[in-house]
C-alpha cells in the first residue's frame, strides 16, 4: 500500500519572517471586507506577489447560498500571473463572533483546486499560510501537497496554455 505524506510546519505568527507576518496581518485586515451575514464567519485571504505586492480578498456570501465566493478565490480572481509576476504565498484567516476557537483555517476543497490551478499556470509553487485568529499558523510550502491526485489541465486534451 502506498502512503501519502507531506511536510508542513507549525508556527506562531510572531516567529514568521517579517514579510510573512505582514501577509498574515493583511489577511486579518481583509476579514473586514467580508460580506458574511449568513455564516457570520468572516474570512480574509491575502497573497504575496513576487514583486512584493500584497493583494487581499474576503468571502462574499449570497442569499442563494451556493453563489457565495470564498476569500481565496475572491483574491485570486483579480490576478493575472506572468513570468515576472507570480503568486509566492497566500495567507488565510478568519474572525467570527461565535466561539470557534483559535485553530488555523484551511482552504476548502474548491479553493485548493483554484490555488493549485494558479500554481500550475505560473509554474512555481505557492506557499499556503493557514492562520488562526490568535496567532497559530500552519505553513505548507507547495499547494500540490494539499490536493493529492488532483484533476487538472493534464487530464484535458483540449488544454492549451494561455499566454
Ligand atoms: N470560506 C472561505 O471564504 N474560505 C474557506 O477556505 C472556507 C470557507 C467561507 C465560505 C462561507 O462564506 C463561510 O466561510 C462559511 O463557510
Amino acid at each position: 500500500m502506498d502512503v501519502y505524506n507531506f511536510p508542513y510546519q507549525h508556527y506562531l505568527k510572531n516567529e514568521l519572517p517579517e514579510e510573512m507576518q505582514k501577509l498574515a496581518d493583511a489577511a486579518t485586515a481583509a476579514t473586514e471586507l467580508a460580506y458574511a451575514p449568513y455564516s457570520k464567519f468572516k474570512v480574509g485571504a491575502s497573497v504575496l506577489m513576487s514583486d512584493g505586492t500584497i493583494l487581499s480578498g474576503a468571502n462574499q456570501e449570497n442569499a442563494s447560498y451556493p453563489i457565495g465566493v470564498c476569500a481565496e478565490r475572491a483574491v485570486l480572481a483579480g490576478i493575472h500571473v506572468s513570468e515576472d509576476y507570480k503568486v509566492k504565498a497566500i495567507a488565510v484567516t478568519f474572525t467570527s463572533d461565535a466561539p470557534v476557537g483559535d485553530n488555523p483555517i484551511a482552504p476548502c476543497g474548491m479553493c485548493r483546486q483554484s490555488i493549485l490551478e494558479m500554481q500550475h499556470r505560473q509554474d512555481s509553487p505557492i506557499a499556503i499560510y493557514m492562520c488562526g485568529p490568535g496567532g497559530k499558523v500552519i505553513m505548507i510550502e507547495d499547494a500540490e501537497f494539499l490536493l493529492p491526485f488532483s484533476f487538472g489541465s493534464k487530464d484535458l486534451p483540449s488544454f492549451k496554455p494561455q499566454v
